[in-house]
């Protein structure tokens, strides 16, 4: 291990975020151009592009880069990346801005990128869905998202001059820049990332102390772009890990910073993407637990573990940390998994996610070897609430 921390993919943090004079004549250029609105998603990979944490991205995927990432999982110059970085347009708009630059504009119509359009390409959307998910299913939250595109899809570098302001989370906001200042300023040379979409559990506790205990620190990294409806919202699930950390971590062991991506419901695929990006944010080691970024059945309990022998060590840089589905057994009076609890389902405190949900619905809080009581109490609150 060098005293450094882990190098970004593809070795530099790239910056696609325009200040100063820059930002105003690209603001002065975007007036002139025709303008292209983003939905939600392609909004927050735009965000991810220009602070470097799709590195060593620059832009949406043109053609060559978008076919060997869906048929090979590596960008064409060979780096792995596992998922699409796209947008969509009409076919007719596509066509028109094709060799051209476009202002790209939020929900608002406000323009916040130019971006170079150096392809529009025809795509598969049914191979997409098949190649990337898993499935052809429109019930898939990924796959639904990918049949609602445009019919073609644009390639080029965006530069982007008029930031998303944010209002919520400010403390935890570290672009990846700044997330490895701070790792940086700690100390820390091996890093664990932990992705979590979903409210902390005992189970998550345990398989993040237990990697803990061979690394210099954790980032806490839970995302807080984009989910599917029925997810906890961000602000309960930040609230939930506060209270944890407050109580139960070392608080000079541990990093909670929010991740902005949007969620895609990728399962095995998704796991290498959350494992790259977080290499980008200066993480060494990632955390792959069961069912990782998994929606439904759709996913085999352990793919997103098996998915990463299709890398080698040395393309991928970030170490995975598999661990087996946790839970509380009470004849062992402790955390563990199959690989180091004896005894039978009988003995383990498991409780499905529905289960779950209708006892903090009815105000109940699950066992405390399943969730502590704060964390219990906070959900409970916000359930009330809605
Ligand atoms: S995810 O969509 O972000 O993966 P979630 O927040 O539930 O959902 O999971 C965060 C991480 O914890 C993932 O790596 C997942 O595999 C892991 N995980 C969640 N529950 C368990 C469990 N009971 N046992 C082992 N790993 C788990």
């Amino acid at each position: 291990m060098t005293d450094e921390l882990i190098a970004p993919h593809g070795g530099s943090l790239v910056n696609q975020l325009a200040e100063g004079a820059e930002a105003q004549k690209l603001a002065e250029l975007a007036k002139g151009l025709p303008q292209l609105k983003l939905s939600i998603r392609p909004l927050s990979d735009i965000e991810m592009l220009a602070v470097g944490a799709f590195s060593p991205q620059t832009g949406f995927m043109t053609r060559a880069d978008y076919q060997s990432v869906v048929k090979d999982m590596h960008l064409a110059g060979g780096l792995p990346w596992s998922l699409p970085v796209t947008i969509s347009a009409s076919r007719d708009e596509a066509r028109s801005f094709e060799g051209k630059q476009v202002a790209l504009a939020n929900e608002d119509g406000e323009n916040i990128a130019v971006m170079d359009v150096a392809e529009a390409y025809d795509y598969d959307k049914k191979e997409e869905a098949r190649l990337v998910y898993r499935t052809e299913e429109e019930t898939h939250p990924g796959v639904a998202a990918v049949y609602a595109q445009g019919e073609m899809l644009l390639g080029g570098p965006v530069r982007v001059f008029n930031r998303q302001k944010h209002s919520e989370f400010l403390d935890h906001r570290r672009d990846p820049k700044e997330a490895r200042a701070a790792l940086a300023e700690r100390g820390w040379k091996t890093v664990v990332g932990f992705q979590t979409r979903n409210p902390v559990h005992r189970a998550h506790e345990y398989i993040q102390k237990c990697a803990m205990e061979t690394v210099d620190g954790l980032l806490l990294h839970p995302l807080v772009g984009a989910t599917k409806g029925d997810d906890i919202p961000a602000d309960v699930r930040m609230a939930c890990y506060q209270a944890l950390i407050k109580d139960y971590y070392p608080a000079n062991r541990v990093l909670l910073s929010v991740f902005p991506a949007a969620m895609r419901y990728a399962g095995p695929r998704e796991a290498v993407f959350h494992a790259l990006v977080r290499k980008n944010y200066g993480c060494s080691h990632f955390i792959v637990g069961r069912d990782h970024a998994g929606v439904g059945s759709y996913y085999g309990t352990y793919d997103a573990q098996q998915i990463f022998r299709q890398f080698t060590p040395q393309e991928l840089g970030i170490t995975p940390m598999f661990f087996d589905n946790s839970f509380f057994c009470r004849d062992c009076d402790a955390m563990g998994t199959a690989k180091t609890c004896p005894h039978g389902e009988e003995s383990r405190v498991s409780l499905s996610g529905t289960r779950v949900r209708e006892m903090l619905v009815a105000g109940e809080e699950p066992p405390p070897e399943f969730s502590r009581p704060a964390v219990a109490r906070i959900l409970i609150d916000s359930y009330r609430g809605r």
